[in-house]
């Protein structure tokens, strides 16, 4: 090809797209764009995220599922922890699964509508060892090919870490925002900030901090993640050890635990005050 050709081409095969935007960049707006469209049926999206692991997300995106629908909300939780899906560890639920084609059919229980990956493999010891591509493809099949219908919230449990899977959540789904969880603990803190950091970088709201494990008083860490982001504390739940125990027999930590149930109250009364 003449030099000249060369540069005619390249021309007819970059202009089409806007100036300084990467052509697997736009195929990431319009998934957005479908996704936006593919769930309008869904009035609030919300997910629940820190880069560190531990902390309690999935604890918290539970509890606050099942505290929403105690108030008439119809809720939907998608295990948004593609290779370590717990959601249906944590429900005593392992036994369900889903009909493993398109479109994926939600599992109901107790009111709410519940996708996992751990609801795809047979056997719940099988470890999930994807590369991110295929996580990435995952979780666009539970925003674009789930039928997930009309609800009032949509509660996305992350993995840990700033990697492929809350990556892909933050560039691809329409949310309103993230509930960052963090502990007392420094370490808990630091991650939390850097998780929250990321999220505003990339145009996703933090609607507030949740501390868990809290030993009543937010601690320094708390409070420093929660003025750099800019944001308010929502809510504490209380170290417990009994939630172990909850856990390990499938129980909802708020059905159990009258604590509990006054704190994720809490978290939703300061969460819906400032939508
Ligand atoms: N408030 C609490 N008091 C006592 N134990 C708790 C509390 N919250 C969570 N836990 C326990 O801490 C462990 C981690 O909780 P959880 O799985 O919810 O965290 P996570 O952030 O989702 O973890 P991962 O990063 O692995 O997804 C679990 O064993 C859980 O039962
Ligand atoms: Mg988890």
């Amino acid at each position: 090809m003449a030099e000249e050709e060369q540069h005619q081409h390249r021309h007819e095969h970059t202009h089409q797209y806007p100036p300084g935007m990467h052509p697997s960049f736009l195929r990431v707006l319009e998934q957005k764009k479908r996704v936006k469209q593919k769930l309008s049926g869904i009035k609030h999206k919300i997910g629940v995220y820190s880069a560190k692991g531990g902390v309690g997300k999935t604890t918290v995106a539970i509890n606050l599922a099942y505290a929403l629908a105690k108030r008439g909300y119809k809720v939907g939780l998608l295990d948004a922890d593609i290779d370590c899906p717990n959601i249906t560890m944590f429900l005593g639920i392992e036994d369900k699964k889903m009909e493993p084609v398109l479109p994926l059919k939600p599992i109901a229980y107790n009111g709410i509508k519940i996708a996992s990956t751990a609801m795809l493999v047979d056997e719940m010891k099988r470890p999930i060892i994807w590369r991110g591509p295929i996580v990435t493809k995952m979780l666009g099949d539970f925003f674009e090919n789930t039928e997930w219908g009309e609800l009032d919230y949509l509660i996305a449990d992350l993995s840990p870490g700033t990697s492929d899977g809350p990556l892909t959540i933050m560039q691809v789904l329409d949310l309103d925002g993230f509930i960052i969880v963090t502990n007392p603990e420094r370490v808990s803190g630091i991650n939390s900030m850097r998780s929250g950091l990321m999220a505003k970088r990339l145009g996703v709201a933090v609607l507030g901090v949740v501390e868990n494990m809290s030993d009543g008083k937010p601690s320094k860490a708390t409070e420093e993640t929660v003025k750099t982001l800019g944001t308010e504390l929502l809510g504490a739940v209380g170290r417990r050890k009994e939630f172990a125990e909850f856990t390990d027999k499938g129980k909802i930590h708020i059905a159990e635990d009258a604590v509990a149930q006054k704190e994720f109250d809490t978290i939703i009364d300061n969460l819906t005050e400032h939508p």
